[in-house]
């Protein structure tokens, strides 16, 4: 029996799209997951000092052996579609950014970075925030907290949240990985205050 040329022509298509769908998937979802890695952060930040001062926290090192990675903490993850689009937007902007400053040499130098920094800390509190310390919370939840254990201010704090919401973990808990960049006294750096 013959088959019909336009039958084969739309199978050709159809199994054609459904591969390529399949190799996009591939290559998307890896290359999504690669650019996670921490060996591929540290390649741009080891010099700058957030790498070696976060190297000094419990995030990298405690009794328990569970670290936390660069991109726990600051890639946006999680199940829903909005986190995934949040995922992808990070990536998108954020490296992007991260590329091109890279590339032209923006920060070239240690003190130069050192002096960018309390704005790029700002960026990043005010990105965990509006999503409130999701990335925090895939470790920590207030739930599994003993708070029994817990020293009177924690306790309280944390008593506080559970009961009344309102403040979300990085609101409390700046300079966990890194030393907080102080503020610059120097008014004239000051020119991404939305007013
Ligand atoms: C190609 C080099 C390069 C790589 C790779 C890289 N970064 Fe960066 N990153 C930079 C530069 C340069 C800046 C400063 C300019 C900017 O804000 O993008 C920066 C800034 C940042 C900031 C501050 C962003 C802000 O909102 O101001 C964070 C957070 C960050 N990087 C995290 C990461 C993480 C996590 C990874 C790995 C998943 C990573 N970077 C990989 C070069 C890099
Ligand atoms: C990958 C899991 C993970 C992520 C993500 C994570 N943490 Fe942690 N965190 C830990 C572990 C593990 C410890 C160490 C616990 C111990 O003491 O054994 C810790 C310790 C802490 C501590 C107590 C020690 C200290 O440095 O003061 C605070 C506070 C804390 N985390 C807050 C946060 C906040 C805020 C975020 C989000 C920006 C966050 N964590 C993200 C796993 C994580
Ligand atoms: C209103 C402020 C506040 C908020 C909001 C808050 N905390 Fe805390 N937290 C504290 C204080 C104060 C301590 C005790 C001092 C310290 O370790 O910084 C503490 C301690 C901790 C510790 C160490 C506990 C220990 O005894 O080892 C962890 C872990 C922690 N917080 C995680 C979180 C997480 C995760 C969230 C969000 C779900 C959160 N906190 C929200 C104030 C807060
Ligand atoms: C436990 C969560 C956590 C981990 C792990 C973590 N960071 Fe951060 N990072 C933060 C928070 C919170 C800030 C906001 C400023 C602050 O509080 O120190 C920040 C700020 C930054 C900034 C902005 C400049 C600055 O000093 O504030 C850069 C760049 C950065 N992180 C890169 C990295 C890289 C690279 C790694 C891995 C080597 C990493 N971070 C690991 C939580 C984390």
């Amino acid at each position: 029996m013959l088959i019909n040329p336009s039958k084969l022509a739309l199978g050709v298509l159809l199994g054609g799209g459904f591969f390529a769908g399949f190799v996009f998937f591939v290559v998307f979802h890896f290359g999504m997951t690669a650019t996670n890695s921490m060996d591929l952060c540290i390649s741009c930040h080891e010099m700058d000092g957030v790498y070696e001062e976060y190297k000094k926290t419990p995030h990298y090192n405690n009794a328990s052996g569970v670290r936390a990675t660069c991109s726990d903490c600051h890639v946006p993850h999680g199940k829903t579609f909005p986190d995934w689009i949040d995922k992808f937007l990070a990536k998108l902007t954020i490296g992007t950014k991260d590329i091109f400053h890279h590339t032209i040499g923006t920060y070239d130098t240690k003190e130069k970075f050192q002096a960018a920094r309390y704005e790029m800390a700002q960026h990043v509190i005010e990105n965990m925030r509006s999503r409130d310390s999701k990335e925090c919370r895939h470790c920590h939840s207030l739930e599994a907290m003993d708070i029994a254990e817990q020293g009177k201010s924690a306790a309280r704090k944390h008593k506080r949240m559970m009961e009344k919401g309102g403040k979300t973990c990085i609101d409390c808990h700046t300079g966990i990985a890194h030393e907080e960049p102080e503020e610059p006294d120097d008014e004239d750096d000051e020119d991404d205050d939305e007013k």
